[in-house]
């Protein structure tokens, strides 16, 4: 079903997955899709767009960004907010290049432990898209799209919760020849499909597996974790 996301629909830091790339070049890789993901974190992909082309085109590389400073990283994020992503994506590229030798963990563990301002959701996005690493992403609009297939009728935020749709997430790309074209099939659709106030339903490739559609309680089932 989600066999059309290598389409890049316009977003410049989707390529296809080319295991024939050596660890430089796929530490590039996941430097260009760590500034898109952390770039999309609270903003729309039309809006992200042409910040990242302009970020790319002054720091085509991880060094080129640890050789920069706050006041020129602040420039080029101006108008997107949340300036404390663009910080941490400095102080990252600084981590990197002094004290990993150059090159961004080649794994979402080490992702997430040792870069700042990358989470659980961010390292899973990063490793399944740039290292074919089958690892779970579970952001707001994946929360409320497996709330539903699942028909969970808990509270959003509970632990309990959150366990049950990594757990749900990670069932998912287990085993997926293209964990990153899953995830993020995963993401678009929790964010253009699976909306918040009527679902297309009509239109998701995920309906016959869904609960909520079966059900026909989609649209009561709203929870997101930022809803
Ligand atoms: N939102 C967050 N990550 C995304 C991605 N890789 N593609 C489309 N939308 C996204």
């Amino acid at each position: 079903w989600y066999a059309n996301v290598h389409e890049t629909r316009g977003m410049p830091w989707r390529k296809p997955y080319d295991p024939a790339l050596g660890p430089e070049e796929r530490s590039q890789r996941a430097y260009e899709v760590w500034i898109s993901e952390i770039m999309l974190q609270q903003t729309q992909v039309a809006t992200v767009i042409p910040y990242y082309n302009a970020w790319m085109t002054k720091f085509p590389t991880i060094r080129h960004l640890a050789a920069s400073d706050i006041d020129t990283v602040n420039g080029l994020w101006k108008g997107l907010g949340y300036y404390s992503r663009a910080a941490r994506l400095l102080s990252g590229a600084k981590k990197v290049v002094d004290e990993l030798g150059g090159r961004l963990p080649n794994n979402a563990k080490d992702m997430e432990s040792k870069i700042p301002g990358v989470g659980r959701y961010s390292a899973g996005a990063i490793c399944s898209i740039a290292y074919n690493e089958c690892v779970p992403v579970l952001d707001g609009n994946v929360h409320r799209l497996l709330s539903r297939v699942l028909a969970l009728h808990a509270p959003p935020k509970a632990k309990q919760s959150l366990d049950i749709l990594w757990a749900g997430a990670t069932s998912m790309v287990e085993g997926s020849d293209r964990p990153g074209d899953l995830n993020q099939a995963l993401i678009e659709l929790g964010s253009t499909v699976c909306k918040v106030r009527d679902p297309s339903c009509t239109t998701c490739p995920l309906r016959q597996w869904c609960r909520a559609h079966t059900c026909q309680n989609a649209n009561k089932i709203t929870s997101g974790a930022n809803d």
